[in-house]
């Protein structure tokens, strides 16, 4: 994508780097918002994907997984991450031919390595926090642009989980007088945000419903023995069979009955969730895509189960709309179809934003509602007591 239309004085660019749990790339949006501070209507210019170099994936991973390391380790890590998010950013300038010198905002949501969103026993006191890593102050010198990073902690200070912050985003694109609907992301983790017919603000809810490519990534690396990183096209699946009885005991899993508010992450749903599926499918003699199969199944009917349980008999939804890497998985997307009849399916792609680039387009507007010093949490989504200006900005 190009872009070099003229560009009139009044309006503002700003340009979102996001890299979500399954650390599989630098996603980027570049929006464009009328500088009208009162009202929000920012149009996407373009978008791409950036690589993660094999071993910084690793260091992320091996992190994010709760390996115990020394601080050195996270603080070279944030550094590292730093630069390649810069990299990132004029790599996406240069792509989509706009010099880095007519962005006026940089929003990085930087690589989660921990979430704790409620509080627990720590040294003495009950503790929440978060962090997401990629230093924003080398970015905005890198480019020279100034960067907003560090989203979550002002929701938590502001007493909520500093998560989801996407709902911001998902209500101005897809609320409707006369439409409920939910809006889902998946990435490593499935989050819905639930939108109901003429919604206020307050009206809005979401929560993680479990795994989304995060398991399914997991066996497939193990059984190409990271050859391969994820079943591209569910090709794999499309081969196997599903394993009944594997696929009812995952379907109990406790994580599901929980009520929401609720999040998840790698440290419920990584390796160890997955080793302990491989040990089941050797007791059921699978092959590796019988269980591939199996555990998109599951990833799919979680998310049904949790729109059956907590969404469908509170608020009446007519359309899920789909963003995140899953949306391409043609599995996925058949039995999440097929499940939820008669609510249809849709992709973010059809509200003008593409699968990949939602949640970095989500952060763009965060950081541009910031630079107005304007709130951008939903209280009702991240639990917060009251609305909270989030982030923390670097100058260029
Ligand atoms: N063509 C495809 N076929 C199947 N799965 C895909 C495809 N493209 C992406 N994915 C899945 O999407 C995941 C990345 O999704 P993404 O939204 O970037 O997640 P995150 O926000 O956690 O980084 C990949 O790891 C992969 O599992
Ligand atoms: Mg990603």
């Amino acid at each position: 994508m190009c872009y070099n239309q003229f560009m009139p004085k009044n309006s503002f660019l700003v340009l979102g780097l996001m890299s979500g749990t399954s650390a599989d790339g630098i996603e980027s949006a570049l929006i464009k918002i009328p500088d009208a501070p009162l009202q929000l209507r920012p149009k996407l210019i373009g978008h791409a994907s950036f690589p993660i170099p094999k071993a910084v994936r690793a260091k992320i991973l091996e992190i994010a997984e709760g390996a115990r390391v020394p601080a050195g380790e996270i603080s070279q890590l944030n550094f590292c991450l730093g630069e390649l998010f810069s990299e990132a950013a004029l790599s996406v300038c240069k792509k989509l031919r706009v010099p880095v010198e007519r962005l006026d905002l940089i929003a990085s949501h930087g690589q989660t390595v921990f979430h704790q969103g409620q509080p627990v026993p720590f040294a003495g006191a009950r503790t929440a926090s978060t962090l997401q890593i990629g230093e924003p102050a080398i970015i905005a010198a890198r480019t020279g642009v100034t960067t907003i990073g560090d989203f979550r902690p002002a929701d938590m200070a502001a007493g909520g989980q500093g998560a989801p912050l996407v709902p911001f985003a998902d209500y101005l694109l897809y609320r409707h007088e006369k439409l409920g609907r939910v809006s889902l992301n998946l990435g490593g983790i499935a989050n819905v945000t639930v939108i109901p017919a003429h919604a206020k603000p307050q009206d809005v809810f979401a929560f993680d419903t479990g795994p989304a490519n995060m398991l399914i990534d997991a066996l497939v690396q193990r059984f190409t023995n990271g050859r391969q990183r994820f079943d591209a096209g569910a090709r794999i699946a499309q081969r196997g069979q599903c394993l009944m009885p594997l696929l009812e005991k995952l379907l109990r899993d406790p994580y599901l009955r929980l009520q929401p508010p609720k999040s998840t992450g790698r440290e419920y749903f990584g390796q160890e969730f997955a080793a302990k599926i491989l040990t089941e499918g050797r007791k059921l003699r699978a092959g590796p895509a019988d269980l591939i199969r199996t555990v998109t199944v599951f990833t799919a009917l979680s998310v049904v189960d949790a729109l059956n349980r907590f969404v469908l008999p509170r608020k009446k939804i007519a359309e899920l709309i789909v963003s995140g890497g899953g949306a391409r998985n043609p599995l996925l997307m058949a039995q999440l179809e097929a499940a939820v009849a008669p609510i249809g399916l849709l992709t973010s792609e059809q509200f003008g934003v593409p699968e990949q680039s939602k949640e970095a387009y989500a952060f763009a507007l965060l950081a541009y509602e910031t630079f107005y010093h304007r709130p951008s949490n939903l209280p009702s989504a991240t639990g917060a007591k009251g609305p909270a200006i989030l982030g923390k900005i670097c100058y260029a």
